[in-house]
């Protein structure tokens, strides 16, 4: 295979994260027939603690080659650099131990204390590029770093040479935790997808993984000892031509078409994936409720004894809940739990714990029980109990569990035990003080599966709106922070849930580009964030990101309107869109607007049933959608 099919069959294949793109540089360096491109500015996202550009350049010519100090040929970067190579069937150029090398991957033999387990230092001299860190997981981000400085267009164009801006970056995260979650239980994504969302998070140095994998709507976990999970519990009526909201019930005897699992080989190779890129997996498991796959599988685990239906739409309020009585319900969750440690690694595992309605409960008499042998006084704190039970049993195989922010409430989860606060700020403050450590996903900002621009021009989602700005601002230490709280926050991500998302190209255009804010707000400090440098930023990243076919939503770009009512004809409209440097050009008179059109410059007043037409402009370049609003 020749250096050009090599390159165009890794972008038809799969995206692969960030070496091959540096390795595709250098093919397209060694393909020799192309132009020289000079690399003048530096836009990384997330922005690096410290960026010291110099006067200068260093280029990349037809015989780049590469070389490694510290890190063995099975360490992880240097691992995954040959693997990429081989499947291309190309051999690196690797220097010979005299030769200066162009690029130099180096584990640093005297730990420097600024960088820590994840950073590293990218220097780019008249000596070469050199990469340096403290760790294998520091050494991968110096490439996704000397990746975005690399042309954006690097895959699909061929360059003789590219020269790049002298500078040295200095780079470490402010958090440990930087994730991102994905329900695949309200819609099924392949393994081919999730592969494509772990190269995304790798990209921007997200680390963890946070894979929902059981809910109302579906368990996706394979499980011998329960095999009605999988047979029952991981399938539904097939309702995916219909919107999520106005599903037709189930036909007698229809059968149920749509869902999945995934099996322990699929598992193993998304881990290993993963693990590849830097990323832990955390699964979870929710407890004790949002369980209608559960109890459709195995009724008897519910208060009273079904049956039970997987739901084929909104399931509000969710009813299921396991019963915390039934001593059948114990033994599945620790025989569920051994399951999922065995497929999984990692560190920490997900329990679930929010959003359990306990009427079944309060009327069930195992339950009522339960509480008078256990002195329990309350059903909130009988969920606390069985939540510790659970918890307990990770422990005692020394294993992390994590808990929905409601576990605090409950009476919490004993310790070690991490609280991911997703109803607010406040909740996560709330468990910081109880002790727990504290990842911050809150809907305010987190939650990717809100609207991201104006809905009137949006596809359906769930609800509210969180823009790529408002997204940005999220910050879950401000300043003034207090120092004891702060150091529990382990850091934060972003969830999206998939009840309204049931194509990869929609989850794509839902997570792109508020993903990087994500990503920017958990790596960089407070200090160091400036939301018009970001906005920046995201136009380079964009072209980055088509490049690998990423699906991207430009609602930065999409008018919001505000309107105080002044009379009861008229109102005061306010148009804005979050993009500096746009204008908004607009005609009341129903002819399509252009940049001859009246621009806006503030509030107005304008009658209702008006038409208004906006066309916004960016850096005075039209954008290609007109849009059009009737005032109410
Ligand atoms: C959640 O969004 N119910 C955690
Ligand atoms: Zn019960």
């Amino acid at each position: 295979m020749n250096i050009h099919a090599f390159v165009h069959s890794r972008i038809r294949t799969s995206m692969q994260a960030g070496l091959v793109v540096v390795l595709c540089c250098f093919l397209a360096v060694v393909a020799s027939c192309g132009r020289n491109v000079t690399v003048k500015n530096i836009n990384i996202i997330p922005e690096p603690v410290s960026i010291e550009q110099r006067a200068g350049v260093y280029t990349l010519g037809s015989d780049a080659n590469i070389s490694f100090r510290g890190v063995g040929q099975n360490s992880f970067p240097v691992k995954y650099l040959m693997n990429s190579l081989r499947q291309g069937h190309i051999q690196p150029s690797l220097a010979t131990s005299s030769e200066k090398s162009d690029i130099e991957l180096i584990l640093n033999d005297t730990v420097d204390s600024r960088l820590g387990d994840e950073g590293y230092v990218l220097d780019i001299s008249a000596a070469g590029i050199r990469l340096s860190a403290n760790t294998e997981q520091g050494l991968f981000y110096a490439y996704q770093t000397l990746v975005q400085i690399l042309p954006s267009d690097i895959i699909e164009d061929s360059y003789s040479s590219i020269s790049l801006p002298m500078c040295t970056i200095v780079d470490y995260p402010r958090y440990a935790w930087r994730g991102a979650h994905l329900d695949v239980c309200r819609h099924f994504f392949s393994v081919k997808f999730i592969k494509k969302y772990l190269d995304l998070m790798a990209n921007y140095k997200l680390n963890r993984f946070h894979w929902h994998l059981t809910d109302d709507h579906g368990w996706r976990l394979p499980s011998e000892k329960y095999p009605l999970l999988n047979e029952i519990g991981s399938w539904r009526v097939d309702r995916d031509d219909q919107p999520w909201g106005k599903a037709n019930p189930p036909k007698p005897g229809e059968e149920a078409t749509y869902g999945g699992f995934y099996t322990k080989q699929e598992i193993a190779d998304i881990i290993k994936y993963a693990a590849a890129r830097g990323i832990e997996v955390i699964p979870e498991v929710e407890l004790p409720g949002h369980c209608s796959a559960i109890l459709a599988a195995y009724p008897h685990l519910s208060c009273d004894g079904g049956p039970y239906d997987i739901p084929l739409g909104p399931y509000w309020p969710p009813r299921a809940i396991l019963c915390a009585g039934n001593d059948s319900t114990l033994l599945f969750i620790n025989d569920i739990l051994d399951e999922v440690m065995e497929l999984f690694p990692s560190q920490y595992i997900h329990i679930g714990g929010d959003e359990a309605f306990k009427d079944n409960w309060k009327a069930c008499p195992k339950c009522r029980h339960r509480m008078k042998e256990k002195h329990i006084h309350d059903v909130e704190h009988l969920q606390g109990w069985l939540m510790r039970q659970a918890a307990d049993h990770l422990r005692d195989k020394g294993r992390i569990p994590i808990g929905w922010d409601e576990s605090v409430d409950c009476g919490g989860l004993g310790f070690p035990a991490v609280i991911m606060a997703w109803r607010g700020l406040q909740q996560g403050y709330n468990a910081a003080r109880a002790g727990y450590q504290v990842i911050f996903c809150p809907t305010e900002y987190c939650y990717l599966d809100y609207y991201q621009a104006n809905p009137r021009f949006e596809p359906a989602a769930i609800g509210g709106l969180i823009t790529l700005a408002k997204a940005y601002a999220f910050d879950p230490a401000p300043l003034g922070t207090n120092h004891r709280v702060a150091e529990c926050i382990i850091g934060g991500q972003c969830n999206l849930w998939t009840e309204y998302i049931n194509t990869p190209e929609h989850a794509e255009y839902m997570l792109l580009p508020r993903m990087l804010a994500t990503s920017e707000c958990m790596w960089s400090a407070t200090q160091n964030k400036s939301w018009n440098h970001f906005r920046k930023k995201i136009e380079y990243q964009k072209t980055r990101l088509a490049s690998k076919g990423y699906n991207f939503c430009e609602g930065s770009f999409t008018p919001l309107f505000r309107t105080a009512v002044v009379d009861d004809n008229t109102v005061n409209l306010t148009i804005e869109t979050e993009v500096p440097n746009t204008y908004i050009f607009y005609t009341l008179d129903s002819t399509t607007p252009t940049q001859n059109s009246s621009v806006y410059i503030g509030p107005f007043n304008i009658k209702r049933g008006s038409r208004i037409k906006i066309l916004p402009v960016f850096k005075d370049v039209p954008r290609d959608t007109v849009y059009e609003y009737i005032i109410k």
